[in-house]
Order: C-alpha cells, then sequence, then structure tokens
C-alpha cells in the first residue's frame, strides 16, 4: 500500500480526533433509568419550549402566515424589515443600533462560526473566558481554531466574579485573534463591569484584537445595573462584534434566528461587514419565513420573559432560602442568566457526585467541570424547570450532603 493510500485509510478530517465521542457514564446511567420510566429530576434543563411556560401559541403561529413568505429575495445581511425590528427591541432597551450593522444569522452558534472564519486561520488562536459555555470548543474546533482560556474569578470580598486580566496577558500570542466575552456570562452570571470594560478595550486596540461579546442572557439581569454594562452595542474604538438571538430573548431556540451587531473604526468595520456578507451569501441559511416572524414575535419580547423572569427568580430564591447558612455548600451570586452555581469541598470528585446523585436520587445536575471551571467543588443547575421539578431536585441534592 503506497504511502498515499495509507494516510487515506481513515476518510476523515482530524478535527474529530480530539473530541471522544464515547457515550461518558452519565449518559448510560441515564439511558439504563428511561425505559424503567423512573421520574428524574432534571436540574440541567435548559430549553425554554420543556418546561410548561405558556406561550402565546396563536400569536407564534399567525406570524409565520403570511403571503411575503412566498417570495425568495435573499439579502446576505438578511430582509431589512426583519434587521429593522432587531433595531426596534435595542431601541426599547434604550440602546441605539443602526439596521445596517446587523447580519443576521441562523444562531448565535452559527454567528460564532462565522465569526472565526471571518478573523481566524486554521492554527490561530482566540482567547475564551473560563468557566464559561461547553459549545466554544465544537464551534472553534470545527473551524480549525485554537482556543486560549483566561479566568474568571470569584472574588469573595465583593460576591462577584472578575476577569483575572493577567491571565488574558498571559494568554495572547502573534497568532491571537479576537477575545471572547459572554455578557452575562453562561453559567457565572457574571455581567461585564465598566472598569473592565475600559480595560478590555485598551487590550483590544492596543494588541489589534477583536471583540465577540455573546449577549444572548443580556435581557435577565437580577440585580440593578450599578457598575455592571448591560450591553456593548455602543462600543467603537475596536472591531467589535455583539451577537443575540431569538433562542434566549423569547425563548424560541426552534425559530432558529440570530444576529451580529459590527462596529468598529470605519475601515475596519466596512471591510469585516464586506466578508461577513461574502460568507453569509454562500449559505444564505436563515429561512424567509422567520424572517417575516420575526417582527410580530419581537413585540412578544415583555410577555415573553416575564415568565422566565418569574420562573427564574422564583427558583434563585427558592435555592437562596435553602442554602442560607448550609453547612456544606454555599451559592455563588449571580448577576443574572439561567444558572445558578453551588460550590462545596464536598462536591470532590465531581464526577462521583453526581453519579450518586442520579443513581440514588434521581437529580440530574451539571459537574464544574462540564464547563471548564479550572478547580473542581462545584455543581451548575439550571433555574429553568417548573418548580415542582425544581425544588423537590434540590431538595434532594442538599440531603444527598448532610
Ligand atoms: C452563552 C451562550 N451563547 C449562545 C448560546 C446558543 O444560542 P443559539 O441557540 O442562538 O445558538 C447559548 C446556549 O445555551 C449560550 O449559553
Amino acid at each position: 500500500m503506497t504511502r498515499i493510500m495509507q494516510a487515506r485509510q481513515n476518510n476523515f478530517s482530524s478535527r474529530f480526533e480530539k473530541w471522544n465521542l464515547e457515550t461518558n457514564r452519565l449518559s448510560l446511567l441515564l439511558e439504563e433509568k428511561k425505559p424503567k420510566g423512573v421520574k428524574i429530576f432534571d436540574l440541567t434543563e435548559s430549553n425554554p419550549t420543556a418546561v410548561g411556560f405558556d406561550y402565546p401559541a396563536d400569536d407564534i403561529l399567525r406570524a409565520l402566515a403570511q403571503p411575503q413568505i412566498l417570495q425568495y429575495e435573499p439579502h446576505p445581511r438578511g430582509l431589512l424589515t426583519t434587521r429593522q425590528a432587531v433595531a426596534e427591541y435595542y431601541r426599547r432597551r434604550g440602546e441605539l443600533v443602526e439596521p445596517e450593522r446587523i447580519h443576521l444569522t441562523v444562531s448565535t452558534s452559527e454567528a460564532y462560526a462565522f465569526l472565526f472564519k471571518l478573523l481566524a486561520d486554521p492554527g490561530q488562536n482566540i482567547l475564551v473566558p473560563q468557566p464559561s459555555y461547553p459549545l466554544f470548543d465544537f464551534l472553534a474546533g470545527l473551524e480549525g481554531i485554537e482556543l486560549l482560556p483566561y479566568r474568571l474569578d470569584y472574588d469573595n470580598a465583593r460576591a462577584e466574579w472578575r476577569i483575572d486580566f493577567a491571565s488574558i496577558a498571559g494568554a495572547i500570542t502573534e497568532q491571537t485573534r479576537a477575545i471572547i466575552w459572554v455578557n452575562p456570562n453562561n453559567p457565572t452570571g457574571s455581567f461585564i463591569k465598566r472598569e473592565e470594560a475600559a480595560q478590555m478595550r485598551q487590550i483590544c486596540v492596543t494588541q489589534h484584537l477583536a471583540l465577540i461579546v455573546d449577549e444572548v442572557f443580556s435581557d435577565y439581569a437580577f440585580l440593578p445595573p450599578l457598575n455592571r454594562k448591560p450591553s456593548l452595542v455602543g462600543e467603537n474604538e475596536m472591531l467589535t462584534f455583539v451577537m443575540s438571538g431569538l433562542s434566549k430573548i423569547l425563548g424560541l431556540p426552534q425559530m432558529k434566528l440570530g444576529w451580529i451587531i459590527v462596529n468598529g473604526p470605519e475601515k475596519l468595520r466596512r471591510q469585516a461587514q464586506e466578508y461577513l456578507e461574502l460568507i453569509a451569501d454562500t449559505y444564505l441559511s436563515v429561512s424567509t419565513p422567520v424572517q417575516h416572524a420575526a417582527p410580530k414575535w419581537l413585540e412578544l419580547t415583555t410577555t415573553l420573559q416575564e415568565q422566565i423572569h418569574l420562573r427564574v427568580r422564583a427558583n434563585l430564591l427558592f435555592l437562596q432560602t435553602q442554602l442560607d447558612d448550609h453547612p456544606a455548600c454555599r451559592l455563588l451570586r449571580a448577576e443574572g442568566g439561567w444558572y445558578a452555581i453551588l460550590q462545596s469541598a464536598d462536591f470532590v470528585p465531581e464526577e462521583d457526585l453526581i453519579l450518586a446523585l442520579l443513581e440514588k436520587d434521581n437529580v440530574l445536575v451539571h459537574p464544574g467541570y462540564f464547563f471548564d471551571f479550572a478547580k473542581e467543588g462545584f455543581l451548575i443547575v439550571s433555574l429553568l424547570p417548573p418548580a415542582e421539578i425544581f425544588c423537590e431536585g434540590v431538595s434532594r441534592l442538599l440531603k444527598r450532603l448532610v
């Protein structure tokens, strides 16, 4: 067999070699329980359509029944009327966004893929917060981009997460192209602080790095703004890409609509938008029916968010009251988002605990390592489940700890 033929023995791209795709012990255990009809108290549920919200079904469906959807008039940035409705959503939040700066995508995940293509060559790197959202590894890996972590640390005295800027300085290499910031971050729930935004701006400007800001949870704040930056849509000093979408804003991930807002120095911004158009034009992935329906859906923002806000806050309050003075674990303060983090030395090793919880108590939680925490000792719970699931799940979890 020739060397070339040997190399072709494996038909697939080497991208996949870095991931272990075998079913893990937790998933195996879950698979075992399912056919037995065991009720699972799932504290990882983050699908808003699966937790009993009362969606205004008629309004949502009626928005799709428009004659315009029969016409295909693709535009690489997306339909102007849809982009105007997105700009209007920001206007209601008190932020000025020009429709011209908005590029529609099918999701924030696709927006990441577009931005990685736009900003980096395979082999180059992008900085990501740690802990953060687990999908980054796949989004970057599929584009051949390397991710380098920078740290977020929980400041006990202030009871808030802070960026370790020394870890950013230490992580940047000649091959670094951009920094990702999640505002508020998943799962820490931490918003960008004003002084952090100023420091980040200085780093990006002096090092010629772009800033990618994921604001999918920015409507879900628990605390008044104080020193928080609710959004970076007004940032213009460096190339800045702010992303969001219907998945979290309206709790409608199945509708598949996200966007990127491009800001920055005029020449760079124009070039970025031209290249982004080329990428989007290659796929034209956002469907016409969704683009026509989105302006109507965005009018439902208040109705839908109210339910999510109420649920998340009620569950958080329950957790707080359960954990006040709990000897075994503490609740880290979140400023927003859909998650809560519990910390305890008793959670180490995390894997043993989450397996025991599922096996003996039928409670499913995420371990900290799933979100790439720098050390063990954390559990992450979603605040979305209905009260009866959430409260029983949390009670069982806390009983296991004493
Ligand atoms: C921080 C963050 N960004 C993006 C997404 C994905 O959003 P989309 O459904 O728009 O891809 C998620 C989903 O949980 C998320 O947690």
